[in-house]
């Protein structure tokens, strides 16, 4: 388990560094961040959601496997979008829907070291975008309107305990 960094924090704001190298610290690293996720009933969660200012994020939907991609590349994108509701770890309790594409593909290296490349679509997909945005400093908030996120912002309070 990892502690978790909550909005507004810096950290959540500027871009991850590459992985160096990928070892068995970061087959460690990925198995807590997995059970971090999960012990927060998250299905995804993204290096800087912990602290850690590096390119790599987990993933598990429903039905699925835990997922872990490091020094991701998201190669395509489909025309066709769809807008469903999305909330995040760092940001407890404010959730809104979000316009993404609803197919991609995306190429990545597993907590082993080997290179793969998925072709996602649904809920999936969703998450990677979403978690792939944590990597660049970017919220799922910050794709709606200002007016929308200032709203939504103005019943936001950090959780307890955390400065
Ligand atoms: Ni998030």
């Amino acid at each position: 388990m990892k502690p978790l960094v909550y909005y507004p924090d810096d950290r959540l704001v500027v871009p991850a560094e590459p992985v160096e190298r990928i070892d068995t610290a970061t087959g460690e690293l990925a198995r807590q961040m997995i059970a971090t996720m999960q012990d927060n009933r998250g299905i995804g969660l993204a290096g800087p959601q912990v602290g850690v200012m590096e390119r790599l994020f987990v993933v598990r939907v429903p039905e699925d496997e835990p997922r872990v991609f490091i020094n991701p590349l998201i190669t395509a994108v489909s025309p066709d979008t769809g807008r469903y509701e999305e909330g995040c770890l760092s940001i407890p309790g404010v959730y809104a829907d979000v316009t993404r594409p609803r197919e991609i593909t995306v190429e990545a290296w597993d907590e082993k070291g080997n290179h793969f490349s998925l072709a996602a679509e649904g809920l999936l997909a969703r998450v990677i975008l979403h978690e792939y945005d944590h990597l660049e400093g970017r919220l799922f908030i910050d794709h709606l309107s200002v007016r929308k996120r200032e709203r939504l912002l103005r019943a936001y309070h950090k959780p307890d305990g955390e400065e």
